[in-house]
């Protein structure tokens, strides 16, 4: 049922019915040798990922279970704030779709009042100074409205316009403005899209704690830098975070 005339004009694409991870099958097709960029999209994932080690539910039928490949060709510069602007072009693309009070939570999730509704996890393959590829995993909530059991509040598309969403059309949109932002970021680096990803923050000077293994760290958060780390005030003095392991809390 996922799939829509046009979209291959943006991404070539493959469709599963059911995968573990569609993160690990985009990276068994680049070993096996197909070009990048493509898209693999799966009705259900049995060992979907999260961030920091997580599950990622996937029922069937409902969500977008999404992993794009793309070449890096400018190095480990072009990595810089990648993961951010991930989240960005998700935001948009919900956003566009009629999704209201959408905002982003660093690095990259992507949130409605609090409620996460989509997640980014980016898996590099290959040496960044000599050739490598990136896989952007997205997962959008998009019909799921049962109970499930996921462990964070979270809210999904179709709970937020009150009506049944038309999957092929919005994995239409999303992949639009994935490719919209991947070309922005390539060309002119997360510098160009610092300010908007600011203006999207949530917790822009909002009181958190910053977590990062069994380190807990208060600060107030003051934005993010031209790499997209995060610029924190702890005791009154600047520090900068950046890495997959951390993540923020409201105090
Ligand atoms: C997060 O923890 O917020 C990131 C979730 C990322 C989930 C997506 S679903 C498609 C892709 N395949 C995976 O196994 N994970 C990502």
């Amino acid at each position: 049922a996922l799939a829509k005339k046009g979209l291959s004009d943006v991404y070539p694409f493959h469709i599963y019915e059911s995968l573990g991870s569609t993160n690990t099958e985009a990276i068994r097709l680049l070993e096996k040798g197909v070009e990048p960029p493509f898209l693999i999209l799966a009705e259900r994932q049995t060992a979907g990922r999260g961030r920091r080690g997580r599950i990622w539910q996937s029922p069937f039928g409902e969500n977008i279970y999404l992993s794009l490949v793309v070449r890096i060709q400018k190095g480990a510069r072009q990595l810089e704030g990648l993961s951010l602007v991930i989240g960005l072009a998700v935001m948009q693309a919900l956003r566009a779709s009629g999704v209201s009070g959408v905002g982003l939570k660093w690095p990259n999730d992507v949130l409605v009042q609090g409620r996460k509704i989509a997640g980014v996890l980016l898996e590099l393959t290959g040496d960044p100074a000599d050739v490598c590829h990136v896989v952007v995993g997205v997962g959008v909530n998009v019909n799921m409205d049962g109970e499930g059991c996921i462990e964070q509040p979270w809210t999904s598309m179709k709970l937020e316009l009150q009506s049944y969403i038309d999957r092929n059309c919005f994995v239409y949109e999303l992949c639009l403005k994935l490719r919209e932002y991947l070309v922005r970021h390539a060309e002119s680096g997360f510098v160009a899209l610092q300010k908007e990803w600011e203006l999207n923050h949530l917790w822009q000077g909002c009181e958190v704690v910053l977590i990062a293994g069994a380190q807990r760290i208060d600060g107030v958060v003051l934005g993010v830098d031209h790499v997209g780390a995060l610029r924190l005030s702890v005791n009154g003095v600047e520090q900068r975070y950046s890495g997959g392991e951390i993540s923020l809390r409201l105090r």
